[in-house]
This record gives structure tokens, sequence and C-alpha cells, in this order.
């Protein structure tokens, strides 16, 4: 017995643009993973903490997303061979300084916000509204983390500079 107020055909295009935001979570989950083993500096202490606070939160959106899929009565992608193949994010080493990685971070949190918007996008057309709230949610929680990361790439003297120029 079906309990979803959505067509089958509706869902299968969600589907896959899950999946691929699924495999996206994975590739980015083990780049954090990789960062915080190796991240080395005078941010050690800040930055090892904070990777593995955002492998938490990423873990914990990695299952949300893969049982969302199963609430809508498909199959998560679960080869990270497979996950290679469809997401937009490229493995790195960890061998970086620790402003790359924020960098590396930043970037992928763009690609993850648009593959974002194209699931809201099309469980829009889908009538979808448990996932478009469950993603929104994502979109808005990863804006904030990238900003936290933006911040921490600027210096004070960027904040000083900014003052002096609206004085
Ligand atoms: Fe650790």
């Amino acid at each position: 017995m079906s309990y979803l107020n959505i067509q089958d055909e509706k869902v299968v295009p969600v589907v896959m643009q899950l999946n691929t935001l699924l495999a996206d979570y994975h590739l980015y989950y083990q780049k954090l993973r990789t960062f915080h083993w190796n991240i080395l500096g005078k941010n050690f202490f800040d930055l090892h903490v904070k990777f593995e606070d955002m492998y938490n939160e990423a873990q914990v959106k990695i299952d949300e997303i893969a049982e969302r899929i199963l609430t809508l009565r498909h199959h998560p992608v679960s080869k990270f061979s497979d996950y290679l193949k469809i997401s937009s994010l490229k493995e790195v080493s960890g061998m970086t300084s620790d402003q790359e990685m924020v960098d590396t971070l930043l970037t992928d949190h763009k690609i993850i916000l648009k593959q974002m918007s194209s699931v809201i996008a099309i469980a829009d057309k889908a009538g979808d509204e448990g996932t478009i709230d469950l993603i929104g949610a994502y979109i808005r929680e990863l804006e904030k983390t990238s900003w936290m990361l933006n911040a921490w790439s600027k210096s004070t003297n960027d904040q000083l500079k900014r003052n002096e120029v609206k004085s």
C-alpha cells in the first residue's frame, strides 16, 4: 500500500537528484576527514575540531538523504565507485595548507548548494513537500557554515578597512 500522495513517475526524477546529492555528501564527508587528519600549523586546534563537527553533521545528512530515498520507495546508491561517477565533487590530497582546505570546502559548498537547489526545483514539480522541507533546511545550514568559513578566511584588517570606507 502506498502511503505517498505523489505519483511514482514524478518521484523518479526527485530520487535521481537526491542520489546525486548523496554522492556529493559522501565525497564531501571523506574530504572533511582527510582535512581533519592532515591539518597542520597555528590553526590546528580550531580547524581540527571544526572539521570534525562538519563531518559529523555530514554523516547525519548522508543517512537522512538515503532514508528519504527509501521513504520515496526507491533505493539509495551505496557503492563508492558509483558516488565517484555521479558526484561533481573532486577528491583531494590532504597535503595542503589550512587556507587551501577552507577554500576547497567553500568551493564544494557552492557545488552542493547548487545540487540542493536542483533537488528542490524537481521536488517542487513533483509536489514532494517532504523533500523540499528536508533539503530547504540543509541549504540554510550550509549557507551559514559557508559564511563562517568565509569569515575565518578574512583578517580583522578587512573589517577595519570596511569601517574606514564607511566613515
Ligand atoms: Fe579525530
